[in-house]
C-alpha cells in the first residue's frame, strides 16, 4: 500500500520535552510511523530547555527565517531539526525564540494563546514552504486544535491542502485552552470570526479545543471507554453536546506503549533486567528501590508504587483517610514519584513524616527513578476520578507491577479484575471514586499478595499481554486510509 505523509504536531514530545503521557504518545506513534514506511513529520516547539540540553540541531534548508504575518504581528520562523533518539527520525522543531525560549513548555504569560496559536498556524507554512503536501494533519490536544481552522482556511485557495485530511486526538479534555475573544485578533481569525464558537465568543471566550472539535476531519481520543464518557455530561466538561453532534467522527484507539523504552528485558534505568522467564530477579529491582529511597528493606506486604502529575484528575484524595487506616497495621511501603497540587503533595509529605522507612515522597519529576519504580514495586495505584487512558497501568503490566484502578477511561479498557476462581485478569479494579471502594481494592490486593499462586499467576497475566504501539499504530493507520475516501467534513 501508497505510505502516507503524515504531519504530526504536539506540544510535547518525549524525551525533548514531557510533562506527562502526550509526549510518550506522540514520539512512539510518529516513531512507529516512520518504521513502517510512512513519510512523517513531527513538530514541535524549540523550547530553552532542548537547547540547555545540549541537543543537537540543524538548521532545515529553506525553512530559515521565513517571514510570516500573524495576525497584526509580523516576524520571523526557522525550523530546526534534532534526531528524536532511538528512532531514526527527526523532529522539527518551530524555532521562535520570544516566543519558547522561556523556561517552562506551558506558561502562565500573557501570551500563551500566541504560543500555541503561532505553532497550529507554522505546521501548515512550513509545509508550504517546502512544497510537502501532507495527506494527514494529525493535531494533539487544545493547543494546536486552531490548526485544523487554519487548515480548512488555507485549503480554499492553497491546492497543496487539497487532499489533506485533519485528525484531532484529545488527550485530556479537561485541559481546552480557554482564552478572551481579544485573542481572535492576534491569531489572525478577524475574517474568520464567524467560523468560531458562537456562544462562547458571546459570552467572551475563544477555546482552542473547541475550534479543534468544529473543524477536524476526525476525532480520537485515547480509550474506547473515554470515547464514550466525554459524550457525557459527567465526564464532557461542557463539550459532550458538541462530541455527541459529531459523534459519526469521534473514535477512542487505546493508546500503545514503546516497548524499547519500557521493557524491563531492555531497560538501562533499571537495577536487575528480568523478563517473563526470570521474574524472579524482579525481587533485586524491589530491594533496590528500597534503598535508593532509603525505606525499610524486606517488607511482608507489597511495595506500592505512584508515579504522576499530582493532580484532582488522578483521584488520590481517595487514599486520604484510606492510607493512615492502613499503614500502622500492615508492613507495606509506598513510594511515590510525582508534583503539583499542594494538597496532595502536603498529603504525601505528610505521610513520609508520620511513616519514616515506610513511605517516601519524592517531590519531582525524574525519568530514570520512574522507570526504578515501575521494576521495583509490586503493585502501582491509579485510582483515577477520569483517565483518558493512563500510560502507568500499561507500563505495570509489563513489569508485572499489579495495576490497582478504577473503573475508567483508558484504565477499564486495559486492566481486568483478577479472579481467583478462574485465575484470569490483570489487576485490581474497582469502580465508585469512594473511599470505601479504595479500601476494597487495598484488601482485595494485599489478599491476592498472601496468595501466591494467585499473585504469580496475574503477574503472568499482566506480562503477557500487549498494548505495544506495533499493534495499537495499525489502529491510526486504517483511520487515517478511511478518512483519505471521505469528503472534508462539513458543518
Ligand atoms: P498524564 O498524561 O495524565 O500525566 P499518563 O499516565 O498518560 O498520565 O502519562 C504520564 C507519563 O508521565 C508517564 O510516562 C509517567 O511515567 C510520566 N510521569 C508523570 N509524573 C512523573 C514524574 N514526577 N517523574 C517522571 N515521570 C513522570
Ligand atoms: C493525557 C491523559 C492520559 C493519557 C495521555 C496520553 O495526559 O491524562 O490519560 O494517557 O494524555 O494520551
Amino acid at each position: 500500500m501508497q505510505p502516507l505523509r503524515v504531519c504530526i504536531v504536539s506540544s510535547e514530545v518525549a524525551p525533548l520535552a514531557k510533562t506527562g503521557g502526550l509526549a510518550d504518545v506522540s514520539a512512539a506513534l510518529a516513531g512507529e510511523l516512520h518504521r513502517r514506511g510512512h513519510d512523517v513529520r513531527l513538530v514541535m516547539p524549540l523550547y530553552r530547555r532542548m537547547r540547555e540540553a545540549g541537543r543537537p540541531f540543524r538548521d532545515v534548508p529553506g525553512l530559515i527565517d521565513r517571514e510570516m504575518s500573524f495576525g497584526p504581528r509580523r516576524g520571523r520562523w526557522s525550523v530546526r531539526a534534532t534526531p528524536l533518539p532511538g528512532k531514526d527520525l527527526d523532529v522539527l522543531c518551530v524555532d521562535v525564540p520570544e516566543l519558547y525560549d522561556r523556561d517552562g513548555i506551558y506558561t502562565q504569560d500573557d501570551d500563551e494563546h500566541l504560543r500555541f496559536g503561532l505553532l497550529s498556524r507554522v505546521c501548515l507554512a512550513l509545509c508550504q514552504e517546502s512544497g510537502w503536501a501532507p495527506d494527514i494533519l494529525h493535531l494533539n490536544d487544545w493547543h494546536v486544535g486552531p490548526a485544523a481552522l487554519y487548515l480548512r482556511l488555507l485549503a480554499s485557495w492553497d491546492t497543496l491542502f487539497a487532499k489533506t485530511r485533519s485528525v484531532l486526538t484529545i488527550h485530556n479534555i479537561g485541559y481546552q485552552g480557554v482564552f478572551a475573544s481579544d485573542v481572535v485578533h492576534d491569531l489572525g481569525l478577524d475574517d474568520a470570526v464567524h467560523k468560531l464558537h458562537q456562544e462562547d465568543l458571546a459570552a467572551g471566550r475563544v477555546n482552542f479545543l473547541k475550534t479543534g472539535i468544529l473543524y477536524a476531519d476526525a476525532l480520537t481520543t485515547v480509550s474506547r471507554t473515554y470515547a464514550r464518557e466525554i459524550q457525557t455530561e459527567e465526564y464532557g466538561m461542557g463539550l459532550d453536546g458538541m462530541l455527541r453532534k459529531r459523534a459519526d467522527r469521534l473514535v477512542g484507539i487505546v493508546n500503545g506503549i514503546d516497548d524499547e523504552i519500557w521493557n524491563p528485558s531492555v531497560d538501562p534505568h533499571i537495577a536487575r533486567k528480568f523478563s517473563l522467564d526470570t521474574l524472579d530477579d524482579k525481587r533485586f529491582d524491589r530491594a533496590a528501590l528500597l534503598s535508593d529511597l532509603g525505606l525499610a528493606p524486606d517488607p511482608k506486604g507489597p511495595v506500592l508504587g505512584i508515579v504522576s502529575r499530582l493532580v484532582a484528575q488522578k483521584g488520590f484524595d481517595l487514599l486520604f483517610d484510606v492510607l493512615p487506616e492502613m499503614l500502622p497495621f500492615h508492613d507495606v511501603r509506598l513510594a511515590v514519584l510525582g508534583s503539583g497540587e499542594p494538597k496532595l503533595e502536603e498529603f504525601f509529605a505528610g505521610l513520609q513524616a508520620r511513616f519514616p522507612g515506610k513511605v517516601c515522597f519524592y517531590r519531582g519529576y525524574n525519568d530514570p527513578l520512574s522507570h526504578r519504580i515501575e521494576a521495583g514495586a509490586d503493585a502501582f495505584l491509579m485510582p483515577s476520578r477520569y483517565e483518558p487512558c493512563g500510560l502507568n497501568q500499561m507500563y505495570s503490566l509489563a513489569y508485572g507491577t499489579i495495576p490497582v484502578v478504577r473503573n475508567t477511561g483508558g484504565l477499564a479498557d486495559t486492566v481486568t479484575l483478577f479472579d481467583r476462581r478462574t485465575g484470569e485478569g490483570t489487576g485490581v479494579v474497582f469502580d465508585h471514586s469512594e473511599p470505601g471502594a479504595m479500601r476494597w481494592a487495598l484488601l482485595y490486593l494485599l489478599e491476592l499478595w498472601g496468595d501466591r499462586d494467585a499473585w504469580t499467576r496475574m503477574q503472568r497475566n499482566a506480562m503477557a499481554q500487549d498494548w505495544s504501539w506495533r499493534k495499537q499504530t495499525g489502529l491510526y493507520e486504517a483511520l487515517y486510509r478511511k478518512l483519505l475516501e471521505m469528503p472534508v467534513a462539513s458543518h
